[in-house]
């Protein structure tokens, strides 16, 4: 049946959240892992061996001629996340491509028209939308069980350890806490509120390799909501968020990849749910990707191409503020 057929995968970029990605695909149904590519073939050749892939490119435009692969999981790292998804999109291949979409928001409009003009399917890999839990959530403010939301409180933060080599620190590969950790209580933020902040007061800690190692922001909304946003890749926090609205809050602990969550309606005793997932759930985008594919959506209405357009603006507003730019910018 149409509605269960296989989907067949490709995985740009022979690195580390790619190798989470494959060992997660097996919780996609009907998800068919068949190339990898990478810069140098000896790692696209490794990683096909460990993940059992079975075939396996030394580029990016060898996987995007791969007649067998409908989409990519796009896992390179970020400042390369562009040049990829064109030239996947050229090739006729759908994309999956990792958060930070893109370093800037003039990228994400680049891939957001290639797709759009080729018809094809594309989606940031912005897996938390996915997650029983969040859906969850949703369903909760969309029916208003706390009343009208009027503050968000989110972070996300965790000790990355002094490598300036490293992608985190590192400003060549896109490093720094807002496109890393930072962007999803951002992206938890457009989630919550559904539209981009009207005002924008943000600070960072830019450490010694010139990138922020930690930042604050304060979002206001056009009715005078707010949302308080903190990361760190040097900075260990308990990556909770708290939605205060008018008649309730809800407490979501480790949000991004939450397991579960709580709601305090009026005086009623508190609502828990749990999802007992014994993977991290990457899979469920995976799976959202191969719906929409299975139906003919082009875009995900969980995560569309628009909301993270308007994402990447926000977050180089945030930059702005600080002076921080990237090479090439
Ligand atoms: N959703 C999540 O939970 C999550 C978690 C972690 C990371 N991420 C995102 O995933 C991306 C990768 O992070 P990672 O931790 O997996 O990094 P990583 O382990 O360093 O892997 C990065 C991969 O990108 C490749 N690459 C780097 N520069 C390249 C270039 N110029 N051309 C082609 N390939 C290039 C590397 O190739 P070589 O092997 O040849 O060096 C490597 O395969 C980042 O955008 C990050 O934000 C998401």
């Amino acid at each position: 049946m149409s509605n269960e057929r296989t989907v067949k995968w490709g995985i740009m970029g022979p690195g580390g959240i790619s190798g989470n990605f494959a060992s997660e695909l097996r919780h996609a149904p009907g998800a068919e892992l068949v190339a990898v590519a990478g810069r140098s073939k000896d790692k696209a050749d490794a990683f096909a061996a460990k993940y059992n892939v079975p075939r396996s490119y030394g580029s990016c435009e060898e996987l995007a001629n791969d007649p067998d692969v409908e989409i990519v999981y796009i896992g390179t790292l970020h400042p390369i996340h562009k040049e990829n998804a064109l030239t996947l999109l050229r090739g006729g291949k759908s994309i999956l491509c990792e958060k930070p979409f893109t370093m800037t928001q003039a990228e994400a409009r680049e891939i957001a028209r290639e797709a759009r003009r080729r018809n094809l399917f594309a989606m940031e890999a912005m897996w938390t939308r996915y997650l029983p839990v969040i859906r969850q959530v949703k369903e909760w403010l969309r029916g208003g069980a706390i009343g009208e939301v009027k503050l968000l409180k989110a972070e996300f933060g965790f000790d990355a350890g002094w490598n300036p080599e490293g992608r985190l620190l590192n400003k060549e590969k896109g490093g720094g806490t807002l496109l890393d950790a930072g962007i999803y209580p951002v992206s938890f933020a457009s989630f919550v509120y559904g539209q981009r902040p009207s005002r924008i007061l943000s600070t960072a800690v830019i450490g010694e390799t010139g990138v922020d190692e930690q930042y604050s922001a304060l979002f206001e909304y056009p009715g005078g909501q707010v949302a308080s946003l903190h990361g760190g890749v040097r900075l260990p926090m308990n990556n909770d968020a708290w939605i205060y609205g008018t008649k309730g809050k809800i407490h979501v602990p480790n949000f991004l990849a939450a397991k579960e969550a709580t709601l305090y309606a009026g005086g009623e005793e508190p609502v828990v749910i749990r999802d007992d997932r014994t993977f991290v759930g990457h899979a469920l985008q995976a799976v959202e990707a191969m719906n929409c594919l299975r139906e003919g959506r082009k875009e995900s209405a969980e995560m569309p191409l628009d909301e993270t357009v308007e994402l990447m603006g926000t977050l180089d507003e945030i930059r702005g503020q600080w002076g921080l730019t990237y090479p090439g910018e």
